[in-house]
């Protein structure tokens, strides 16, 4: 399996997603201040893996700090990784997590304080892979055998501590015997689906096409889709469910040629106190993403440019939402509550 990120004595390293598939190289975060720089500079994304990179960088932080004020360090540490990227809120669930275990350690030794810190980012990393595989078992059945599963952006193993959330399900899918290909749309500006999904499913022999997101519509009235699967980076309490700039496109060709939309997601990606998506907080990025390929220029200069990084697709277009403790269907303001507490 492809390593997202681990701990190791010498820091936090990750696959540098920046780089793939050309280079296969690895970065080493020495300091919480790197991984903040990593989780922005999109390094290591994907909302599972973001919040795993959190955790260990709180740990990282605070095994570093002089720990005269550990109170005032750790607010800084939280802060720092806390303002990285607003729309994944598993990026928040995993510092909370870290915030809580603290303030039970706060006050022992600073010596107890960093081993347990550590032994929970890794905890939160080693779950993360758990959930992932008991996602995708929830999963499996809904996919058609002898079919293609669409998916959008990558919610792979590269997104997550391994496995995936969307690929997850799809490699759940062919454990359990099934035939199945995917197609995986390169998702514009940052191509995630090119460099990266089809990256990780060549690396597991599982067979993918690809497609520009522009083809979605033309295939998913071919016949040959037999079900989208998307992960999320955040979901409210009504099923709305933010996800990578175009899986909203994607979801209404899917009704509009009635091919299921599903969304594979831990419970951590659920965010219960926002009523509907419209709450989400969405990020925007840099124009430079829009503007130039590969630091290739191919708009005029000083174009107008938009670049959400996010959008949100309306609960009326999901299916269902596969989780690591059931598969909620609507209405989803009773069936996300249900499974969440
Ligand atoms: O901007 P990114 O690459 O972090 O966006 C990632 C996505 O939108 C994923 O689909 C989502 O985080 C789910 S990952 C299991």
């Amino acid at each position: 399996m492809v390593e997202t990120i681990q701990w190791t004595e010498a820091g936090v390293v990750m696959i540098d997603q920046t780089r793939l598939p050309l280079e296969e190289e690895y970065v080493t975060c020495r300091t919480y201040e790197e991984v903040a720089d990593a989780i922005r500079g999109m390094v290591i994304r994907g909302a599972p893996a973001i919040g795993v990179a959190a955790a260990m960088g709180v740990a990282l932080g605070v095994l570093q700090a002089s720990g005269q004020q550990l109170d005032r360090e750790m607010e800084t540490i939280c802060g720092a990784l806390a303002g990285t990227r607003p729309t994944a809120v598993n990026l928040f669930w995993a510092i909370e997590r870290m915030k809580r275990l603290y303030a039970s350690v706060r006050g022992q030794p600073i010596a107890e304080i960093r081993r347990r810190l550590v032994e929970e980012a890794l905890a939160v990393r080693q779950e993360d892979i758990a959930i992932n595989r008991a996602i995708g078992r929830n999963g499996a059945a809904l996919v058609p055998d002898h079919k293609t599963v669409l998916t959008h952006c990558n919610a792979g193993a590269l997104a997550t501590a391994g496995y995936g959330t969307a690929l997850g399900v799809v490699r759940a899918a062919i454990e359990s015997g099934k035939q199945v290909d995917v197609f995986a749309d390169e998702t514009r500006p940052f191509l995630q689906g090119a460099r990266l999904t089809v990256w990780e499913l060549q690396h597991d022999g599982i067979p993918v096409t690809l497609i520009t997101d522009n083809m979605a519509g033309h295939f998913l009235k071919s016949g040959r889709i037999g079900c989208v699967v998307v992960g999320a980076d955040r979901i409210a309490a009504n099923g709305d469910v933010a996800n990578k700039i175009g899986t909203y496109t994607v979801a209404v060709l899917a009704k509009e040629n009635r091919v299921p939309f599903f969304v594979a997601a831990p419970i951590s990606t659920l965010d219960l106190t926002l009523a509907s998506g419209g709450q989400i907080p969405i990020e925007q990025r840099a124009a430079s993403e829009v503007t130039h390929v590969f630091g290739r220029q191919v708009a005029p200069p000083d174009t107008a440019v938009e670049n959400p990084a996010f959008d949100v697709t309306p609960s009326r277009y999901v299916g269902a939402i596969i989780t690591e403790r059931g598969v909620a269907r609507a209405p989803y303001e009773e069936s996300l509550r249900k499974l969440a507490s």
